[in-house]
């Protein structure tokens, strides 16, 4: 689990979608370079983009459920990706929401609206339906900071076991969840000629007990941003 932390506006959502290609969805983007997916370019020609997005799924800042019951959420992925018995999507619906530390919360409700259920409930739904497909790596863009501070501790508490399947990229602004919750952290920056710079990138015990920039310790230490 990596975490990317810097000061608002220094390009860490810009960088968290190209790894994905997201961002080209927003419009005029232009991406040099490569990222590679298991050895794969995957701004290659050729690339299959819908397919790359469900192996690197992504949970935004607010949790966006679909105007749709909580089953449907879920189901989403697995409707359009797979022909599943009705059985079968209940089985995986019900394993995806445990995985996801909701089901005890939401079991009796399914058919309900999942615009119903609080910030806290529908961000782990969110997450519940980034994982029903059974992605490779999850992108996160600073998923706790429309939450309270319990309903943090909970997805927090799902992000330790979910690093355990697979991998995390996670944008955060809050110090102490990075250092608690990530195994690498890159710190970017904004430098006088450009947005976006990777200033250092290392064990997330490194970063935050022994630095080499200074900046890094600056901001990790609470002097900017
Ligand atoms: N590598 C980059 N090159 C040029 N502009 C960038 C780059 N990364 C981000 N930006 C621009 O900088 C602004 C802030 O980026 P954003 O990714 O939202 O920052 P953050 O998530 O760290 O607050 C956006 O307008 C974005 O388009
Ligand atoms: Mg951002």
């Amino acid at each position: 689990m990596t975490a990317l932390i810097g000061p608002s506006g220094c390009g860490k959502s810009t960088f968290l979608k190209a790894l994905n290609r997201i961002g080209e969805l927003e419009g005029k983007v232009k991406v040099d370079g490569t990222v590679e997916f298991f050895g794969q370019n995957i701004y290659a020609q050729g690339i299959n983009i819908n397919s790359l997005r469900r192996q690197i799924g992504m949970v935004f800042q607010r949790p966006n459920p679909f105007p749709s019951s909580i089953y449907n959420n879920v189901a989403y992925g697995l409707k359009i990706f797979k022909n599943l018995s009705r059985t079968d999507l209940d089985d995986i619906v019900e394993s995806t929401l445990k995985g996801a530390a909701l089901w005890d919360e939401v079991k009796d409700k399914l058919q309900q609206s999942a615009l119903g259920l609080s910030g806290g409930q529908q961000q782990r739904l969110c997450i519940a339906r980034a994982l029903a497909v059974k992605p490779k790596v999850l992108l996160m863009d600073e998923p706790c900071s429309a939450l309270d501070p319990i309903s943090t501790l909970k997805v927090e508490q799902l992000l330790h076991s979910l690093k355990e399947q697979l991998t995390i990229v996670i944008v955060t602004h809050n110090m102490q969840q990075a250092s608690r919750v990530s195994d690498y952290t890159g710190f970017f920056n904004t430098d006088e000629s450009r947005v976006g710079n990777l200033v250092e990138y290392d064990s997330t015990f490194k970063i935050f007990q022994d630095a080499t920039s200074e900046s890094t310790r600056d901001y990790v230490q609470g002097r900017f941003g």
